[in-house]
Parts: C-alpha cells; sequence; structure tokens
C-alpha cells in the first residue's frame, strides 16, 4: 500500500523517535540528544544515538541510520506497511479508506475476524469453567503451565453441537458468518448446521499481526477418529500460507536469528514454554513453499526440525523437493534430526531444553541432506549405477532456478561424487559399513544425538558453507582422521604449527580427491587464462600470512583459478605443509623461487591493494586477515559457480536453442557483471 506522505509525518509529528526506540534500547539522555547501546551490534559503549528534534537514530557502531519506521522495520521484522500500520495505529493517525469494492471485502474480513476472536475467548472461557474439568486434566498431563495456556491462549470446545452457535448467534453472528468463518458445518445436505469443534482442546491459528483466523483442536478422547481436527479454507484461512505462531515466533526469530520449524502445534508450545519462542509448524501438511517463503522474510536460514522416524525422514526429504528450486544465495534451510520415536515436545519433556539445544546446533545443510537422500538410496557398486546416482543428482541441481546457487550445487556434488568414488576405490568402506560417510550423514544425525565431537562447532546458519561443515565434523573422509589436514597432528587450525607436516610424511599427499577431479574437469578447463584481482588477492595474503595456509588448507586445495600459474604457485604452498620447510614468509619466498614461480610471485606483490583489501598486507591483525580472506573467497566462489552456470546455460543454448536457456545466459551475465572482478595484466 501506497501511503500519503502527510499521514507519515503526521505519524512521525506525534510518536517522539526515543519513545518508540526506547521499547528496545535503555536510552540515557546526552545532551540534546539520547544514548544506548546498539541494537544493531553487541558493544560496551554506548554509540546509538537518538535525535528527537530530527527524528532520526543514529548508530556509529554499524553505520545503521533512519526513522521510528526502519527502526520498528529493524528491530521487529516488519515489513513498511506493517511499520506504518503499527506506528499510525499507535500515535492515533486514520489510515486512508480503500476503495468500494475492497471496503465490502475489509467489512466481512472485520466480521470474521471478529467472529473468530469471540469463539477464542469462548474456548479459553470453557477450559477455565466448568466444563473444561477433564480439558484441564488433560493439559495437567501435558505438563502445559497457566502462563503457557495464556499465552497460546489455548481452550476448550464443549462436546455440543449447538453450544458455540448459540454464542454467537446470541452475539449477532447468522448462521451463514458461522459457516464462512469455519465454525460450524454447513452445507446444501445438512439440515441443521452444527459446530465443528466438540470435545477438542483447542489451539487458535492466528495471522502475522497475532489476530486469531482459524484453529486446530485436538481430541480428548484417544478413539477420536481425527486426533487433530482444523479449521478448513475460509476468506481468512489459506493453510498454506501461514505456520502456527507465526506472529509471536516472527519478532523472537528476527531477535536471535534464527527459526525453528516443527510438525506440531504441541512441539511449538513446548519449545516455546522451553524458551524457544522462535518456533512455528505448518498446519497439518507438508512445509509448502508459500510457508518457505514466509520464514525467509524472518530468517535466511531456518532450521527444519524433523521426528527421527522415517517419517520425519521421509517429510524432511519431501521439504527439500519443495524447497529446492526457490533456494537463492544466503537462503536455505538447516535440517535437525530428533531421536527416533521422540518430537520436540517428547524430547522437551523427557530430557530438557538442553538436549533441544544440541539437536539444533546439530543441524546440517540442505545441500548435505539432499546428497544423504540420493546417496543411501541405492547400491552405486558398478559404473553403470554411478552414472546413474549422478544423473539423479544433477537432475535435481537443475531444478534450483538462481544460477549462481545452481552452479555452487553443481560442484558441491561433483566434489561428494569424486570423494565417494575415491574412498571406495580405497577399500570400499562404504560397503563395509564401517561408518563410511563423506561427511555428517542424516542417519548419524539422528543416531547419535548427543555427542558432539570436540573440535564440531555446529552448523550456523549463515557461517559455515555445507564445505566446512563436511570438513569440520571430521569424519569419513577420505584420508583418516589423523591425516586429515584441518586436524592436522592435533595441533591443528592455526598457531598449532606443532603437528605441521608430520602425519603425512610419506603418506598420501594432503590434496582432496574431490579438488583434483574438479580441476580436471573440462569446464574448469575453459577457464585457463590470466589470474583475476581477487585470485591474486588470496595468494597475496597467503605468502604474507603463511598461518593462514594451514588453517584453510581444505579450501586452498579447492580453489579454482583460471591462471595455471597462481595454480601451481597454491601447489607447492600447500606441498609445504608437509615439508618440513618453517612456514614463514622468506622461506615460502625463497620456495616459490627455486619452483620457478617468481614472476607469479612479483605479480602478486606488484598487484595494488585497493583500500579496502588492507587485509593482504604483511603486518595487519591475524582476525582482519582471516575476516577478509574468507570473504574475498566467498566472492570468487560465487563467481567461478557463476562462470560455470554460464558454461552450462551456453552449452544448453547451443543444444537446445531455447528461449529458456538464452534468458538463463542473460541472467548469469547480469549477475557476472555485478559480482565482477578485474583481469590483472598477462602475467609473462
Ligand atoms: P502428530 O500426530 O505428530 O501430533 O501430528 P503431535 O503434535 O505430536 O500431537 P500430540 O503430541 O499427540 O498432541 C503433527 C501435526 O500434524 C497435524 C497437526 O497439525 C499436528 O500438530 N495433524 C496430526 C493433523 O492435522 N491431523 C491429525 O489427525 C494428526
Ligand atoms: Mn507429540
Amino acid at each position: 500500500m501506497k501511503f500519503p506522505p502527510n499521514l507519515l509525518d503526521e505519524v512521525r509529528s506525534r510518536l517522539l523517535c526515543s519513545q518508540v526506540v526506547s521499547r528496545k534500547v535503555a536510552l540515557k539522555r546526552a545532551g540534546r540528544e539520547f544514548r544506548g547501546l546498539s541494537p544493531f551490534k553487541t558493544e560496551k559503549s554506548p554509540s546509538f544515538y537518538v535525535n528527537d528534534q530530527k527524528g532520526f537514530y543514529h548508530c556509529f557502531a554499524s553505520g545503521e541510520h533512519g526513522d521510528i519506521f526502519t527502526f520498528v522495520m529493524k528491530t521487529e521484522g516488519l515489513s513498511f506497511t506493517e511499520a506504518v500500520e503499527q506506528l499510525a495505529a499507535e500515535a492515533g493517525v486514520p489510515l486512508p479508506k480503500p476503495d468500494a469494492k475492497s471496503a465490502e471485502r475489509e467489512d466481512e474480513r472485520t466480521r470474521l475476524q471478529s467472529l473468530l476472536e469471540v469463539s477464542a475467548k469462548w474456548f479459553e472461557e470453557n477450559l477455565r469453567g466448568p466444563a473444561g474439568a477433564e480439558a484441564r486434566r488433560y493439559v495437567g498431563t501435558r505438563g502445559l503451565s497457566p502462563d503457557t495456556i495464556r499465552r497460546f491462549r489455548i481452550g476448550y470446545a464443549p462436546p455440543s453441537r449447538t453450544a458455540l452457535k448459540t454464542h454467537l448467534g446470541k452475539l449477532g453472528y447468522t448462521v451463514e458468518e458461522m459457516i464462512r468463518s469455519g465454525m460450524l458445518i454447513g452445507g446444501e445436505d445438512i439440515k441443521e448446521p452444527y459446530d465443528r469443534f466438540r470435545d477438542r482442546l483447542m489451539f487458535p491459528i492466528s495471522d502475522l499481526k497475532d489476530r486469531p483466523i482459524a484453529f486446530g483442536g485436538r481430541a480428548l478422547q484417544k478413539d477420536e477418529r481425527a486426533k487433530y481436527l482444523n479449521s478448513p479454507e475460509t476468506p481468512l484461512f489459506h493453510k498454506g500460507h501461514i505456520l502456527f505462531n507465526a506472529a509471536k515466533a516472527r519478532s523472537a526469530a528476527h531477535d536471535r536469528q534464527r527459526l525453528i520449524i516443527v510438525e506440531g502445534y504441541m512441539d511449538v508450545v513446548s519449545l516455546a514454554a522451553a524458551g524457544f519462542d522462535e518456533s512455528v509448524a505448518p498446519l497439518g501438511t507438508a512445509l509448502t513453499e508459500d510457508q518457505m517463503q514466509l520464514v525467509w522474510r524472518f530468517v535466511p536460514e531456518p532450521i527444519l526440525c524433523f521426528d527421527g522416524d522415517s517419517a520425519g525422514k521421509k517429510a524432511a526429504y519431501r521439504a527439500i523437493d519443495t524447497m529446492l528450486p526457490h533456494i537463492k544465495p544466503g537462503y536455505s534451510a538447516g535440517f535437525a534430526f530428533l531421536p527416533d520415536g521422540l518430537d520436540p515436545d517428547d524430547l522437551i519433556r523427557q530430557q530438557g531444553a538442553d538436549a533441544m539445544k544440541d539437536i539444533l546446533a546439530r543441524a546440517v545443510p540442505l545441500a548435505q541432506v539432499l546428497w544423504d537422500r540420493e546417496f543411501s538410496s541405492g547400491d552405486w557398486s558398478t559404473p553403470e549405477r554411478k552414472a546413474k546416482l549422478q544423473q539423479q543428482l544433477m537432475t535435481l541441481v537443475n531444478t534450483i532456478a538462481d544460477p549462481a546457487v545452481r552452479g555452487l550445487y553443481a560442484s558441491a556434488m561433483r566434489d561428494r561424487l569424486a570423494e565417494a568414488w575415491g574412498t571406495n576405490r580405497r577399500g570400499d568402506r562404504s560397503q563395509r559399513g564401517d561408518g563410511y560417510s563423506n561427511t555428517r550423514t542424516v542417519a548419524a544425525a539422528a543416531a547419535e544425538p548427543y555427542q558432539i565431537p570436540g573440535d564440531q562447532q555446529g552448523y550456523q546458519p549463515g557461517y559455515q558453507t555445507s564445505y566446512q561443515q563436511n570438513y569440520s565434523q571430521g569424519q569419513g573422509r577420505p584420508y583418516p582422521r589423523d591425516r586429515n589436514p584441518r586436524f592436522g597432528g592435533g595441533g591443528g587450525g592455526r598457531g598449532g604449527s606443532g603437528g605441521r607436516g608430520g602425519p603425512w610424511r610419506g603418506g598420501e599427499p594432503p590434496r582432496p580427491t574431490a579438488s583434483h577431479s574438479l580441476r580436471q574437469s573440462s569446464m574448469v578447463g575453459t577457464l585457463a587464462g590470466r589470474p583475476s584481482y581477487r585470485e591474486a588477492l588470496l595468494m597475496r595474503t597467503l605468502v604474507y600470512h603463511p598461518w593462514m595456509i594451514e588453517a584453510e588448507a581444505e579450501r586452498i586445495a579447492n580453489i579454482e583459478f583460471t591462471s595455471g600459474a597462481l595454480s601451481r604457485l597454491r601447489d607447492t604452498l600447500i606441498s609445504l605443509l608437509s615439508s618440513d620447510i618453517p612456514l614463514d614468509s622468506s622461506s615460502i619466498r625463497s620456495q616459490l623461487t627455486s619452483a620457478g614461480l617468481d614472476k607469479v610471485l612479483e605479480l602478486l606483490e606488484r598487484a595494488i591493494t585497493h583500500r579496502s583489501d588492507r587485509f593482504a598486507e604483511p603486518g595487519a591483525a591475524e582476525v582482519e586477515v582471516e575476516k577478509g580472506w574468507r570473504h574475498t573467497l566467498a566472492l570468487h566462489e560465487q563467481q567461478t559457480g557463476l562462470r560455470k552456470a554460464l558454461a552450462a546455460a551456453e552449452q544448453a543454448f547451443h543444444a537446445e536453442g531455447s528461449e529458456d536457456a538464452l534468458s538463463r545466459i542473460v541472467e548469469i551475465q547480469r549477475q557476472l557483471a555485478s559480482a565482477e572482478d578485474i583481469q590483472l595484466p598477462d602475467e609473462r
């Protein structure tokens, strides 16, 4: 909706900025302004200022700046329209009237909404009243506190076929309205419309403004046909578009940058009671595309939580197919699996909130679950079967609409295939069943849910790539754990130079098979050429900050270069890890020189570093180096993915000449242009 500008001014003039801000931030007066701790960044000394005269806030720590509308949008995760509606209501400024037709629809909606609200209240009263004795006992056995009951507005529908109908009738609602709202069952062949929900514990389902728009009712009798009964589709309620507890979960999700999706109402209720307010559930159906889009408005990487039984796994697998076409840069999901036979409600009640926390910390990225699903779906022991698995995976990957993500998925799956086949060659561990998995598998996640390996940091949405996850788990790598470069001899990580080199001496090369096969793949071959600025920056950082070579060995080994010379330089750096040569800048330099790489080295050192790329300079702080290097690598990987996607699209265009392939090419080129990287002058 577009709002007239004077309306926004009117709201701004009635609400002080400090008044709105102080709902989230404790403010102290500082001269003409107010000061407090930034809500955008964790900080110890306040650098967040509010100026009421000018009506804005400014955060010196994060650079965030805006007025009351942006403030509630940013801190409560509201859309602009919602922010205006909320603040206008608070300020008592009326919103403009919509046109006649939509006004009529609006009238009906308002009527139905109030009908639902009245019903919710009536159910609540029933649970408290004499009719609710049995239901209260049930609620007690399920461990629901009075506070939780109030918060979720849980109620009780008595066994009568007419009690609600009579109550609503007295309040002036027509039977027609009662049917339209879903509260009564009526129809052509039904003479006397009657109450839909009878003898059930009632859970109101609310819209994003936390107003009841439907109900889910749980049977109290064990032999009842449907354990849960939901409102039908109504003008207010489209079950595929909303999630149980969405409104309350939204602000919690926004604050914590986490959202948990579970299967049942009771799971959400238990989770919230245990402090996980950021929980939602679909409404008796599998997660829909619209619901996925909805949760992505809350957080970019929600965690889908499934029961550990086969039905739960099936549900997770189905969710993959729903999501896959829609994942996009930054937006995906993690998958958490509960121990067999327990749902989140059971788990929390039996083992407490910490057990749940562990499960969430062990969520597995989508790419991994996809791989697990396909890999576990058959026996891949012959070349033909292997080819089939590859085909299966690529067909799925091709459903991803976003070209950059699609490209990266394709290479991630190819990596896993190479790794899986490599492992098989080494002794068929998969067939021997001795714990082979090329990373943490779904089965493993469900099987040993509480024991967290020492160096596992858990999957942090938005932080670790599936790749890192892959390796940080230290499971089933083609090398036994003690040979994994990441865990080099127990030292591991940066600073742990004690372990460097040792474990590999005389053993296999410290090179993941995956990157090897990737580099040989034809698509990468077409990229041979001059080094780009980013590639040079990545390697320059390593030359000046050699401790990074060890800390990031896996990822370094997997970088795809357009330049053959940089690729050789990388190989040399990696090979130093397994030698006795000390890893400092000057010995590295002499090694590179004796490997005939002095020209490239010179190029790296000459390459002008942008002001924003100071991390690559000698003497930059370690945290900066790490952050800058990872960021640059991410950009580089994104671009590599895009280039591959482009090559694939071009190939498809040549083969099919389709409109579709052409528009994909145009789209990828657009994205490539925005992820621009420059080519350095020829290295010779
Ligand atoms: P579950 O059967 O796993 O329910 O169904 P639950 O949440 O564990 O319920 P309790 O603990 O026995 O009370 C999960 C969800 O599937 C939908 C409901 O949304 C339920 O919360 N469902 C289930 C139905 O819609 N109808 C049914 O008959 C059963
Ligand atoms: Mn349950």
